[in-house]
Formats: structure tokens, C-alpha cells, sequence
């Protein structure tokens, strides 16, 4: 979703050749209510438009929710308001979408986004709250229970391209990873404070790094501000390995994913989220998660399993449903995503033990 929040006039920035390459140099795409041809240039060529984000899957969520006029949502993920905005129109007239982030950076301009589409506070409240506190939230809008909740995991690309918050090594940024960046320690501050085998540990049950030990003795070799220093010392440290360009990638990817996840502390949040989903659903509501790495599936597919086994869902997704070759295409981002949904109970009936077996 393009962001068209409206941004004060400022002078173009200078660059370097015909097109600007860094993401604040791009201020066409930064600023699409006044460039919106420009921004849909972009979209149509395939790329996402600097400081928006495409929302993934889309239709399958909403296969999976199945909206209908009236009904409650929660967007427990709202990031740029993609799938949040998809399905307002179909849960009006008469529905309400509760929509919690826990950036409070990127929250208010998806907020005014939704607002100038038209959406008012009356089907549309936003919530600056991690998902962990989802029941709070729901009973502070004096709501039993939801219809449907959406939580769309990671971060959106609006984060991840913007080299200051320091999540991403395209353009180099201060080492930052903070989602919500009031409040926890950046990722330099948390590195330099975890021991050698406590960050050799974190890498591999983050992101399933092969070369853990290896690589956590080279980041502890020294203070680490950049995300760019942070790609160049794992790099380096695999020049004895002679991987490929391509491994060697990988492993900064899930460098860079290991120390986002713990900076964020995005098992804990998410182990608490899936605790507390059926108390949050209103019975035989519906719930879809959107999952981009094996340690979050893990979790969702265990939670809704054992959820299935003890009654508490109705039915589950017997396997992950993947997104459809041309959005892969059109969206590279949607390669790694996995969709779990599961239907809440019309009524708490426990089976009894070895009930149902459900695979995937
Ligand atoms: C992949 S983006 C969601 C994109 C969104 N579905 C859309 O259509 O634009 C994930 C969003 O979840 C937020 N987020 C991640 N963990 C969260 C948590 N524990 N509580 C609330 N928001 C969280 C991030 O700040 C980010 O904005």
C-alpha cells in the first residue's frame, strides 16, 4: 500500500546520476499523494514504492476470515494498513476493526492514511500496543471477543528499507533493530552486552545459523554501530569457510534476523499472542497468521495443534498455505511467508486424549 499521508513540502534532495538509488533520496516515492503516478510507476514495474508496503496474500487471508458485514476484526499487525483496509470493506457497513503496532513511528501515518480513505474512529480505532496485550486492549473497547484476528509477523518494508531504523544492510544505518524504538536496547547495545556462547546460542534459535560459534566469536570482537559493519564482520568471518556469495548471504540474513528477533523479544511476544487467541476470540471466530521464518511457524502450527487437541479450535489449517507464483513474482517478499489460520469453538468441548492427529 503506497503511503499517501500528506509530508511538508522540502527542498529535493541532491543525487548522485538520472535516478535516486537511497531510500531518502527517493522522495517521489516517499511523498505518493503528490506523486502518485510516479509511485504507480513503481508498483507496475514490480517494485515497492520506498516507505510503503505491499500487504501479502491477501486474498488467501480473507479466504481464511471470511468477513462479513458487522463483524469485529482485529489487525493485531496493522503496519501500512494493506490487509487492515481489505478487509474494512468488507466487514462495513455495521463492522469495526480494532488495529494494534507497536511502532510509533510508522502508526500514525498508516492511522491517517486509513483516515483520509475514510475510515472514522468509529470503525476504525488504533491502538499503539504490542499484540501481547491483545486481551487488554479488547476489554478496554469493551468487546468479549473478535470475529477475526489477523497478525502478520515480522517487520513491514517501510522498517526494513529505511536504513535509520537499522534493520536492513542495503543502505547502512545505525544498529538500531528496535521495533518500537522508545522502548529495550538497540541491537549494538545488546550485542555488546550478551556473552560469546550466550549470542553463539541466540543464532542458532532465532535463525538456525550453521556457523553460530563461528560467527558469535567475530561479532564479539568488537563494538559494532552499523548495520553495515555488522554484514561486513560476518562476511569476513566466513572467508575461512569459502562459501558461496549466496551462503555467505544467507548467513547475514539470518545474522540480521537473529539479533531483530531477540532485540524485540518476538518469541516471548508471539508464545503470549497464541496463549491468548481463543480468550480473545468470540466463538467460532476465525484466526490467520502470517509467518516468515521456521521459528515462528513452529510456534503457530504447535499452538493450534494442541489447541485442536484440547477442543478449543474447532477446525485448523492441516497445512501452510503458501502465496501463488506471481505474487512471488510481483513481491519477493511473499516467497518465504506461510499462512496458518484456525477456527475457534462455537463451545469449549475438550476431546478426549489422541483425539484428532492433524499433520503438516
Ligand atoms: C509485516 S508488517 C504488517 C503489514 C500489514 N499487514 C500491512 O498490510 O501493511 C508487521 C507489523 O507488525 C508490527 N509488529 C511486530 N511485532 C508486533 C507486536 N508484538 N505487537 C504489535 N505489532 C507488532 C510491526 O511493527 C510491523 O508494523
Amino acid at each position: 500500500m503506497a503511503d499517501d499521508t500528506p509530508r511538508p513540502h522540502k527542498r529535493r534532495p541532491r543525487y548522485r546520476g538520472k535516478n535516486p538509488r537511497a531510500f531518502h533520496e527517493k522522495y517521489k516515492e516517499l511523498d505518493s499523494l503528490r506523486y502518485g503516478a510516479d509511485v504507480e510507476k513503481v508498483l507496475s514495474s514490480g517494485k515497492t514504492p520506498a516507505g510503503s508496503h505491499r500487504p501479502i496474500m491477501v486474498d488467501e487471508i480473507l479466504e481464511c476470515l471470511r468477513p462479513v458485514p458487522g463483524e469485529v476484526a482485529v489487525d493485531a499487525t496493522l503496519g501500512g494498513g494493506g490487509h487492515a483496509r481489505a478487509i474494512l470493506e468488507r466487514i462495513l457497513p455495521g463492522g469495526r476493526l480494532i488495529g494494534l503496532d507497536v511502532d510509533p513511528i510508522e502508526l500514525p501515518r498508516t492511522e491517517a492514511r486509513l483516515r483520509s480513505a475514510g475510515f472514522r474512529p468509529d470503525v476504525l480505532s488504533v491502538h499503539p500496543s504490542n499484540f501481547a496485550g491483545l486481551a487488554r486492549v479488547l476489554a478496554d473497547q469493551g468487546l468479549a471477543g473478535a470475529d477475526m484476528i489477523l497478525a502478520d509477523l515480522g517487520v513491514s518494508s517501510m522498517q526494513l528499507d529505511n536504513p535509520d531504523r537499522g534493520f536492513g544492510y542495503k543502505e547502512s544505518g545505525p544498529l538500531d533493530m528496535r521495533m518500537n524504538p522508545l522502548k529495550g536496547l538497540p541491537a549494538s547495545q545488546l550485542l555488546a552486552r550478551t556473552a560469546v556462547d550466550k549470542l553463539a546460542r541466540l543464532l542458532e534459535r532465532n535463525a538456525d545459523e550453521p556457523h553460530a560459534d563461528l560467527l558469535a566469536a567475530a561479532l564479539k570482537a568488537g563494538a559494532i554501530e552499523t548495520t553495515g559493519h555488522l554484514a561486513e564482520v560476518v562476511r569476513d568471518a566466513l572467508g575461512v569457510l569459502r562459501l558461496s556469495d549466496e551462503e555467505a548471504t544467507a548467513s547475514i540474513r539470518r545474522t540480521f534476523q537473529a539479533l531483530r528477533v531477540a532485540v524485540n523479544d518476538e518469541f516471548a511476544t508471539l508464545d503470549w499472542l497464541l496463549r491468548s487467541l481463543t480468550e480473545c476470540l468470540s466463538p467460532g471466530g476465525r484466526v490467520a497468521v502470517l509467518t516468515f521464518h521456521s521459528g515462528e511457524d513452529r510456534r503457530v502450527k504447535k499452538a493450534f495443534q494442541s489447541g485442536h487437541r484440547d477442543g478449543l479450535y474447532e477446525s485448523i489449517s492441516d497445512e501452510v498455505v503458501r502465496a501463488g507464483r506471481d505474487e512471488v513474482r510481483a513481491n519477493p517478499r511473499a516467497s518465504s511467508a506461510k499462512l496458518r489460520w484456525a477456527v475457534r469453538a462455537a463451545s469449549h468441548s475438550p476431546k478426549p486424549t489422541g483425539g484428532d492427529s492433524v499433520t503438516s
